[in-house]
């Protein structure tokens, strides 16, 4: 059997965005999202930024363009990049959750030069919350 064309990004950035601009960036993530298939979750601590996104590799890799292009954040890392077997994600065009406490937990993970994978999977473990 085939397998699908489903891929995954996670990535970290340093927000510059105000707390309007959080509001407009989800309202036009899901409308965006909702008609490339693409789903995910973001998570916002008032400084930075973690998301997942998942869908088809061609309009995932425009998502992450557009994405790494907007200047309301910056320090764009990506931690995780691959195929995926299933979505996590399921119907949700982009999960919310807000975490103060994880600030300085993605900061770090946005200086250190190799990426620690343990770090990075409490930030996906704060986002795949039930
Ligand atoms: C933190 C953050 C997360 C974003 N997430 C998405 C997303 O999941 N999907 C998306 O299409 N755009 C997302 N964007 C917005 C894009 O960067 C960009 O504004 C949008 O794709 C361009 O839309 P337009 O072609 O209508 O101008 C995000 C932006 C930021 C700053």
């Amino acid at each position: 059997m085939d397998r699908p064309d489903l891929y995954q990004i996670f990535y970290v950035s340093r927000s510059l965005a105000s707390p309007q601009q959080v509001q407009d960036i989800l309202q036009h993530s899901r409308e965006l999202n909702a008609r490339r298939q693409v789903t995910g979750s973001l998570l916002y601590t008032g400084g930075h930024f973690a998301q997942v996104i998942e869908g088809p590799a061609a309009t995932l890799a425009e998502t992450m363009v557009a994405i790494a292009a907007d200047s309301r954040h910056d320090n764009v890392r990506t931690l995780v990049k691959g195929r995926l077997a299933e979505r996590r994600h399921g119907e949700t065009q982009m999960a919310y959750t807000e975490a103060p406490g994880a600030n300085e937990l993605i900061a770090n993970l946005i200086d250190t030069r190799r990426v620690n994978t343990k770090r990075a999977q409490r930030v996906l473990d704060l986002m795949f919350q039930p």
